[in-house]
C-alpha cells in the first residue's frame, strides 16, 4: 500500500513523491515501464546496504539484466569532489546510455551526492530517489536539489535537478538509529511551525505513543511533511520567493554548525536550537508564540551550546555571510504567529543578538 503525491514543477516534467511500506517492487516496476532500462545503477549507503542489501538485490535481480552498485561511506564527508569523481568515473567506466537510470539508496548525502553525479553524466540520466532516513524522506528527497559540500562552506557546488521519482519506503526506518530520527525530527517541527501547527500536536501522540520504533505509523506525518514540501517547493521551483520559508530556524542553525565545525552538532541539532532564535526574534517583533510548541520535543535532544556561547561575537558576521543573505544584510524567517511565516531584514542587531541569548540560555 502507498500513497502518491504529485510533484509540479516549472522546469521539468511533474513526478511522484511515494510513501509507503513494500516499495522496491513498486521501484523497479517504474523503472522498467517508464524508463524501460536492462540497466540500472544503484548507488548505496554503507549503512544500508548492511542492513538491506539482501531484500534491495532480491528485488532488482528479478527485474534487471545488469544491477551495477557502488557503495557509499556513511557520513557528510562524502559529499566531496573525491566521491563525486570517483562515482563519475566509476558510471562512466562501467557503461552508461542517456537512459540509464541512477537509483539513490540512502539518506541525504547520497541523494545530494548521487543526484549529483545524475544531473553531470551526460548532462543528465534519469534519476529515482530512495530515501532511507526520515529527513531525507520529509525534506532532501523532494525539491531537486542536489550538490556536494567545498572546503569554504555546505552545498556550495550543485545543481537543481528533479528526479523522475521518490519511493520513501518506511521499512528502512526499522534500522535508522535513534539519533537520527531526532535529527529528521527538527524539519517535520518546522513544517508544524511554519505551515501546519496541527502537525505539532499530532507528532506529540506518535512519539509518546510510539517513540521510534514503529515506522509504519509514522506514515501520516511523514506524508504530510512531503505534501507541504511538496506544496512550497513546487510553488518555487528555483527558490526565489516562498521556499525561502523553509530556511526557518536555518539562518541560526547555520552559525551554530559552522562553529561546531560541522561535527559537533547534527543539522537536526542546529535547525531545533535555531527554532528558538526564530521564535524569540518573532516575538521580540511583536508575535506572542508560546516557547512550550517546541519545549515538548526539547527531552527528546542531548546536546549543550556552551561551547558556542564563548563565540558570540561571530553570531552576526556568520549570519551575514549565510548564503541566503543579500548584500551582508541579516535576512530572517519569522513568524507573525503559528504557521504564519515572513521573510525580514532585521537591522535591529540588538534584537538578534538577544534572541542568540535566548537560544544559548535554553541549551546551557
Ligand atoms: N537537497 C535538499 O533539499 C536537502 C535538504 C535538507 C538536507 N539536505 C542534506 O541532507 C544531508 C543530511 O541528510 P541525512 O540526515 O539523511 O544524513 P545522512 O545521509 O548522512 O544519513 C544519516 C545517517 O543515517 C544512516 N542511515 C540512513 N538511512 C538509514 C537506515 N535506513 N538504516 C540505518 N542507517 C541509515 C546513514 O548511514 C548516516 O549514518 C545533509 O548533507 C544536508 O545538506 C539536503
Amino acid at each position: 500500500m502507498f500513497n502518491q503525491i504529485k510533484v509540479n514543477t516549472s522546469t521539468s516534467a511533474a513526478y511522484h513523491y511515494n510513501v509507503g511500506t513494500d516499495l522496491l517492487d513498486v521501484v523497479c516496476d517504474f523503472i522498467s515501464d517508464e524508463i524501460g532500462s536492462a540497466k540500472v545503477f544503484l548507488i548505496i549507503d554503507k549503512n544500508v546496504h548492511h542492513h538491506h542489501i539482501e531484500k534491495i538485490n532480491t528485488a532488482f535481480e528479478s527485474r534487471f539484466e545488469r544491477i551495477v552498485t557502488y557503495v557509499v561511506p556513511p557520513g557528510e564527508k562524502s559529499k566531496s569532489f573525491e566521491q563525486f569523481s570517483s562515482i563519475v568515473e566509476f558510471v562512466l567506466n562501467q557503461g552508461v546510455e542517456r537512459t540509464t537510470p541512477l537509483v539513490a539508496i540512502g539518506g541525504g548525502v547520497i541523494g545530494d551526492l548521487a543526484g549529483f553525479v545524475a544531473a553531470s553524466v551526460m548532462r543528465g540520466i534519469p534519476l529515482i530517489q530512495v530515501p532511507t532516513s526520515l529527513l531525507a524522506m520529509v525534506d532532501s528527497s523532494i525539491g531537486g536539489k542536489t550538490g556536494i559540500n567545498h572546503s569554504t562552506g555546505k552545498n556550495l557546488i550543485g545543481a537543481f535537478y528533479q528526479p523522475k521519482a521518490v519511493f520513501a519506503d518506511l521499512n528502512f526506518l526499522d534500522t535508522l538509529p535513534e539519533k537520527e530520527w531526532v535529527n529528521g525530527l527538527s524539519e517535520i517541527i518546522k513544517y508544524g511551525m511554519i505551515e501546519s501547527p496541527i502537525i505539532l500536536k499530532q507528532l506529540q501522540r506518535l512519539i509518546s505513543e510510539n517513540g521510534f520504533t514503529n515506522p509504519v505509523q509514522w506514515q501520516p506525518i511523514v506524508e504530510q511533511s512531503a505534501q507541504i514540501k511538496v506544496d512550497i517547493v513546487s510553488r518555487d521551483v528555483n527558490e526565489q520567493g516562498v521556499r525561502a520559508y523553509l530556511n526557518f530556524g536555518h539562518t541560526y542553525a547555520h552559525v551554530i554548525e559552522r562553529l561546531g565545525e560541522y561535527s559537533n552538532y547534527s543539522h537536526g541539532e542546529a535547525v531545533f536550537a535555531g527554532m528558538y532564535g526564530a521564535v524569540s526574534a518573532s516575538n521580540k517583533l511583536g508575535a506572542s508564540i508560546d516557547l512550550n510548541e517546541l519545549d515538548h520535543f526539547k527531552s527528546l535532544y542531548n546536546f549543550k551550546l556552551d561551547a558556542i556561547a564563548d563565540h558570540r561575537d561571530e553570531f552576526l558576521s556568520l549570519m551575514r555571510k549565510d548564503k541566503k543573505a543579500k548584500n551582508q544584510q541579516i535576512r530572517l524567517v519569522l513568524l507573525k504567529k503559528l504557521g504564519d511565516p515572513f521573510v525580514e531584514e532585521v537591522g535591529e542587531l540588538d534584537l538578534i543578538k538577544a534572541s542568540w541569548e535566548d537560544v544559548i540560555h535554553h541549551f546551557s
